[in-house]
């Protein structure tokens, strides 16, 4: 399977938009991982994804951040939307701000969530981003030094204020998605979720989104990219963020490779890819759930998206089930 005959949409939130099943991640344009920067194919792959959902009647669900390559992120994000920016859904975040990295922080980032910081930080967004709107909003991490309740109001004034269309929140639990949904509706929640980090389905937050009329927006759902079965984890370099992983070292490693491979077999026998099948697993996981695997790519955005389409059999599912979480864990800010 290798292009889309159709593309499934679903809602963000109660009464947001319609967007295609599969969006696109745009971390990995301002090296997050070891790719080489391709400005020109990132914006082609961005455009792609318009162009993909277009056809279909739809918009992409595009996803940044502040903090992504320091603001470069944004800005190249921006830069790509430049005419189009009424072709796609636009979500970004706010409360990780890049700092020199130090003993405290190695991974160079920090959470500031402080109510007084949220409106500086959406218009600077919006400058940016080029545009007068952010479509999805998102709370990137609670700020352990602020109510939830006290950043979530500074985020709720930028809707009124008409800055702001939705709001979202990002690796939270139940608890704080309560908190923040008393205050103003959360519209999406963005937690990691693939074959290999399964929380979200034990902790409660994915029935939580689907019990409150919320989106679920699984961030690296393709394993950080290795669960494709492309990467070569013995060879990564130590400028990729992923060698810092424990689930890609030594004997956890071993353990979580067996994913790897269970994938790529269902793959060869559905005649889809190992991509596709990772991302149909997490796309039926709900019709609340939006995967926005990222990609630098216009071809993998392609394959991607046909994932949507993809329809995994009983045995698929039974042996995609059966595989287990990753040991050793993921690493974050
Ligand atoms: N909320 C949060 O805290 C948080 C944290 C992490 C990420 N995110 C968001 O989630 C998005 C996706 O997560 P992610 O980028 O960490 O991981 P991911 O989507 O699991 O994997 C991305 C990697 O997979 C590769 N890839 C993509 N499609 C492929 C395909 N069809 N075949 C083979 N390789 C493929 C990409 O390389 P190429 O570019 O070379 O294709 C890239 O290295 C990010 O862009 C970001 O927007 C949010």
């Amino acid at each position: 399977m290798t292009s889309n005959d159709s593309v499934p949409r679903r809602r963000i939130g109660q009464d947001g938009p319609l967007v295609a099943a599969v969006g696109l991640g745009c971390m990995g344009m301002t090296r997050a991982y070891e790719t080489d920067d391709d400005e020109p194919r990132s914006i082609a792959t961005i455009h792609r994804a318009i162009e993909r959902a277009a056809a279909a009647g739809t918009r992409p669900l595009i996803d940044t951040a502040e903090l992504y390559g320091a603001t470069a992120n944004e800005q190249l994000v921006g830069r790509a939307l430049t005419g189009r920016r009424d072709e796609v859904v636009l979500a970004t975040k706010v409360g990780l701000v890049s700092v020199p990295p130090s003993a405290e922080l190695p991974l160079g980032i920090a959470r500031d969530a402080r109510p007084e910081r949220i409106a500086d930080a959406a218009e600077a967004s919006l400058r940016r981003l080029g545009t007068d709107v952010i479509d999805l909003y998102q709370l990137h991490r609670v700020d352990p030094a602020v109510p939830i309740e006290e950043t979530w109001g500074a985020m709720a004034e930028l809707v009124a204020r008409g800055l702001v269309r939705q709001l979202g929140l990002s690796e939270v639990t139940v608890q704080e998605a309560e908190r923040a949904h008393a205050i103003h509706p959360v519209a999406s929640i963005q937690s990691e979720l693939s074959l290999w980090s399964r929380e979200p389905l034990e902790d409660g937050v994915l029935a939580w989104t689907a019990e409150h009329g919320a989106s679920f927006l699984p961030y690296s759902p393709l394993g950080r990219g290795v669960l494709t079965g492309a990467v070569d984890v013995a060879a990564l370099g130590q400028d990729d963020f992923r060698s810092l992983l424990p689930r890609f070292q030594g004997e956890a490693w071993e353990q979580n490779r067996q994913a790897v491979q269970v994938v790529a077999e269902q793959a060869r026998r559905l005649e889809a890819t190992p991509a596709q099948v990772a991302l149909a697993w997490v796309l039926a996981q709900g019709e609340q759930v939006i995967p926005i695997p990222g990609t630098t790519r216009p071809a993998r955005y392609d394959e991607n998206l046909a994932a949507a389409a993809l329809r995994l059999d009983d045995e698929a599912r039974a042996a995609l089930d059966t595989t287990t979480a990753a040991v050793g864990g993921t690493v974050s800010p």
